[in-house]
């Protein structure tokens, strides 16, 4: 179990260029990012909520990982088990910026990989930035079901919690970069926890800033040298 948790949401990736969820630049203007990421929606509007992956997907091709992407991939490479890399994002820029997929933990899927509906097989494919009709033609090789983005919707479990709950168990030292908290209550998981930090760009209402023990609303990109810099002197004691 590793003694840091850097966990991570949407305000790491926005500077690379990927819209977070609740900041309205306009980007995903087209659609109610509420309505088309529900379960609700892949059952019964199903064409549109491909759609809106499909496009997601797309877009990541020439996405590219920014500086903090870059930094933590590299604590990560000098302090493999001692630091666990957890994010809600589905982006795969830390894995553009070096870190082994199977290195991190995705609490809310992966955007490049479709999954099968039958449960019984549950088979995962990642099909890269094609669309997923393009993909086996939109059906599993194995049992021919229909495919899905393998993304956790709203109203559904989220199967990967568990993994963040058994890190918390030994965690020293919590890192919160880009969340807002309204999904995953951070300050909740902080109590865990000796010592932590707090990234933002700005406070949220949904978490209480008073509760660790440094805060830097900043962009992530110039908050986190010295993030990486308090990490591997509490790893260095
Ligand atoms: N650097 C650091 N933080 C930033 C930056 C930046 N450049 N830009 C924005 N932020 C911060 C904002 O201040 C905000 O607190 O990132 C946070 C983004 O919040 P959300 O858009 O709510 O994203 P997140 O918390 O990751 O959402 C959680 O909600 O919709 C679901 O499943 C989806 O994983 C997502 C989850």
């Amino acid at each position: 179990m590793a003694r840091v948790i850097i966990l991570s949401g949407a305000g790491i990736s926005a500077e690379s260029g990927i819209s977070t969820f609740r900041e309205n630049d306009g980007l995903w203007e087209e659609y109610d990012v509420a309505v088309v990421c529900n379960y609700d929606s892949l059952q019964n509007n199903e064409k549109l909520t491909v759609e809106f992956y499909d496009k997601r997907r797309a877009e990541l091709k020439d996405k590219k990982p920014n500086h903090a992407h870059k930094v933590i991939a590299k604590l990560k490479e000098k302090y493999k088990d001692d630091i666990a890399v957890i994010t809600q994002n589905v982006d795969n820029l830390f894995e553009k910026a070096g870190i082994s997929h199977t290195d991190l933990i995705h609490l809310h899927g992966f955007m490049t990989e479709v999954r099968c509906q039958n449960e019984q097989c549950n088979l995962i494919f990642d099909i890269g930035y094609k669309n997923q009709k393009d993909a086996f033609n939109g059906k599993c090789p194995t049992c021919s079901v229909k495919l899905r983005p393998n993304i956790v919707f709203f109203g559904e479990s989220a199967p990967k919690y568990a993994e963040l709950y058994k890190e918390l168990n030994d965690c020293e030292l919590f890192v919160v970069i880009g969340t807002s908290g309204y999904v995953i209550n951070t300050d909740s998981l902080v109590v865990y926890a000796e010592s932590s930090i707090l990234n933002n760009l700005e406070p949220s209402e949904a978490i209480y800033d008073a509760l660790y023990s440094k805060v830097l609303y900043k962009p992530a990109t110039r908050a986190i040298d010295e993030i990486a810099e308090d990490i591997q002197e509490f790893l260095n004691r």
